[in-house]
């Protein structure tokens, strides 16, 4: 992912301002990254990658994804079907 990609796609949050957010509230935990323009409060796809960035920036990483913003949609689709699924 680059830092313009959206890691939160329901709410279009991007990396950048994920990783600002973190850098300027210094958030103890990783359910603090919803106060960031409601990240993971959606469909949950996201809160998985929301903890990664925030364990890499505990550790003194710079926070980043690998997975190619396109995968991660099609990954994104398929977590929902199957939410879809069971709601039936
Ligand atoms: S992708 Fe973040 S809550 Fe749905």
């Amino acid at each position: 992912m680059k830092p313009d990609d959206h890691v939160c796609l329901c709410f279009r949050v991007s990396q950048r301002k994920l990783v600002n957010w973190m850098k300027r509230e210094q958030p103890a935990v990783p359910s603090r990254m919803s106060e960031c323009l409601g990240a993971g409060t959606g469909c949950q796809w996201c809160v998985p990658f929301l903890k990664k960035l925030h364990a890499q920036w505990s550790a003194g990483e710079e926070p980043g994804l690998t997975v190619s913003p396109e995968q991660y949609a099609r990954r994104r689709t398929v977590y929902r079907r199957r939410g879809d699924q069971t709601q039936t």
